[in-house]
């Protein structure tokens, strides 16, 4: 009998996204945290994820059928408790946003926000971003991506778990429109000039500013933002756009 097992371990890559390695493991950007959900979102969770969940399947998705209209779509990678994504999909009712977070308690709490605020405009995926992008969202389909505060991974031998590395922003940038924008935030300084280097790096894009960016008047600064800048630590944002068809 031959010692070959039957199913093949995950032949994991380098990095969180490469391309033409579909259907092999890749690193993930994210460790599955415990964490308990409360009573409350647990509660949320069963009664909104019914109704503004969207499920991952490996197959393109109409993101104009699933808001049911035309508007702009946003699409925010990494949710965490949703306090800004609720903020910022209730002050743009006109613009529809796909959040996408692995962390269960994080989604009971953006389904709590939801409800309470009766937003209309957000959906939640609750999977691997990575696999989203490149499994359900069409190419030319974003009007924008929201990119806050990713997981910095501060340890060089961690590093290649980061988010915003070449392969994946070239993907996300393919499914942007021509126009369309790409925002990223972060606090870790290391990581800023990363996200600066790979995006000016990326060719579909242009920076809309020279280096980094004001931070634009829709992202509302966060209780753990403000606390940090009161302390004098810094905040980076990025903000490119895809270049328009020749
Ligand atoms: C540091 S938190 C920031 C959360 C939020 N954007 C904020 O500004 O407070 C990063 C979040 O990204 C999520 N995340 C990381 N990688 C992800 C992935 N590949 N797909 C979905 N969510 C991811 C983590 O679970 C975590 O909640």
């Amino acid at each position: 009998m031959s010692d070959t097992p039957l199913i093949q371990p995950a032949n994991v890559g380098e990095g969180v996204y490469e391309e033409g390695r579909e259907g092999y493991g890749h690193i993930k950007s994210y460790v599955r945290r415990a964490g308990r959900m409360s009573s409350a979102q647990e509660n949320y969770y069963a009664e909104m994820m019914p109704k503004i969940g969207l499920v991952y399947a490996p197959q393109p998705i109409d993101l104009a059928a699933v808001f049911g209209r035309n508007n702009p779509k946003v699409l925010e990678i990494g949710t965490g408790m949703g306090e800004t994504t609720a903020k910022i999909a209730d002050a743009n009712r006109d613009i529809d946003y796909l959040g996408v977070e692995v962390h269960v308690p994080g989604v009971g709490a953006l389904c709590k926000q939801i409800a309470e605020r009766e937003l209309t405009n957000l959906r939640i995926c609750q999977h691997d971003a990575v696999e989203v992008v490149r499994d359900m969202l069409p190419e030319d389909s974003l009007d924008g991506v929201h990119v806050f505060f990713p997981d910095p991974w501060h340890k060089a031998r961690h590093n290649k778990r980061r988010l915003i590395q070449s392969p994946f922003v070239a993907l996300l940038a393919s499914r942007l429109k021509p126009g369309g924008y790409f925002h990223c935030a972060t606090d870790w300084e290391e990581y800023a000039h990363q996200m600066l280097e790979v995006l000016s790096g990326e060719p579909t894009l242009v920076n809309s500013s020279e280096g980094f960016a004001p931070r634009p008047d829709y992202r509302p600064l966060t209780k753990f933002e403000n606390r940090g800048l009161r302390l004098g630590h810094g905040v980076w944002d990025v903000i490119f756009r895809k270049k328009q068809l020749a």
